[in-house]
């Protein structure tokens, strides 16, 4: 089976459990149907994927972990709803469809935002009250995640982003800074997460940590690159929109093929936190790595 198709299948299940996540709540129905909009839109579901399949890898419950798995997805695909607005990047096409405040409002795309990421926080607490992992393992993965989604993580990387945008002379160091936090954070805490939550010993959570820290930066290089050269219709999402703005990108700063190395670079990094785990469960770790370096998507 190709790693795309492996990763599609894996992403059917937490589909399913962000299907029925929000159903029967008593959420006013604009923003319910706003929630769904983007949260059901597809995507690649791969900082849930990383979790669960971090968990198999070191001995956790993957059915166990799903929950919280799934909240990080609520908390990433807020992060694009408020990363598409007209105040940020002002994109209007988002996993295939018109952004959320395209298809609704700005008023409502912010509040979806802000409902799938504190309702992020109330799946991570039923993953402990009634998902049998004991609570103090997710107590801890509750705070990493906080800290690595908040204003020291994504937040402070999306204020940073914003902050460099237009602006001459920012360095390869700031740059990868700003992808470390933009997007590493969330990447890597998906892969600590997965450790903390089997209960492993700190020297794998070290590695967990180590392998999304560099799969999180050489996504987000990928990502730049794909801004550049991917087909619209595949990408579902704009292409030129970071020239447009005037994004500071790994491509506007070292060119494509140095992009793609320094990327390249970073996955090989990752690949080298799996060598204490041989299996079938760490070689797709392996081949999600590689795939980062060649999707269209
Ligand atoms: C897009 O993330 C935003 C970045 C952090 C680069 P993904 O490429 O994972 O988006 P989806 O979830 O598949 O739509
Ligand atoms: C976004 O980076 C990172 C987030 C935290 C959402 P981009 O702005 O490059 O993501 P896309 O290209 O719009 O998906
Ligand atoms: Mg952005
Ligand atoms: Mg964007
Ligand atoms: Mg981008």
């Amino acid at each position: 089976m190709t790693i795309k198709r492996e990763l599609a299948g894996r992403a059917d299940e937490v589909e399913r459990f962000l299907a029925s996540c929000l159903r029967g709540r008593d959420i006013p129905e604009r923003l319910l149907a706003s929630m769904e909009y983007s949260l059901l839109a597809g995507g690649k579901r791969l900082r849930p994927v990383l979790t669960l399949s971090w968990a198999r890898v070191l001995g956790g419950d993957p059915s166990a972990v799903l929950p919280f798995a799934s909240g990080l997805e609520c908390i990433h695909t807020y992060s694009l709803i408020h990363d598409d607005l007209p105040c940020m990047d002002d994109d209007d096409l988002r996993r295939g469809k018109p952004s959320n405040h395209k298809a609704f409002d700005e008023a409502t795309a912010i509040l979806a935002g802000d409902g799938l990421l504190t309702e992020a926080f109330g799946f991570f607490c039923d993953a402990g009250l009634a998902g049998g992992l004991p609570p103090e393992r997710v107590l801890r993965a509750t705070g990493l995640v906080a800290e690595a989604a908040g204003a020291v993580g994504m937040v402070g990387g999306q204020a940073l982003d914003m902050e460099y945008t237009g602006r001459a002379g920012v360095t390869l160091e700031e740059l990868r800074g700003l992808h470390a936090r933009k997007t590493g954070a969330l990447i890597s805490v998906a892969c600590r997460a997965g450790a903390v939550l089997a209960g492993a010993p700190e020297a794998d959570e070290a590695r967990t940590l180590e392998y999304g820290r560099n799969l999180g930066v050489a996504f987000q290089i990928m990502d730049d690159v794909l801004d550049l050269v991917a087909d619209e219709a595949t990408l579902g999402k704009p292409v030129g929109s970071d020239v447009e703005k005037g994004k500071n990108t790994y491509p506007a700063l070292v060119g494509l093929d140095e992009s793609r190395r320094l990327a390249a670079r970073s996955v090989d990094r990752a690949l080298e936190c799996l060598a204490p785990y041989p299996g079938e469960e760490s070689a797709f770790l392996a081949g999600l790595a590689r795939y980062i370096l060649e999707r269209a998507s």
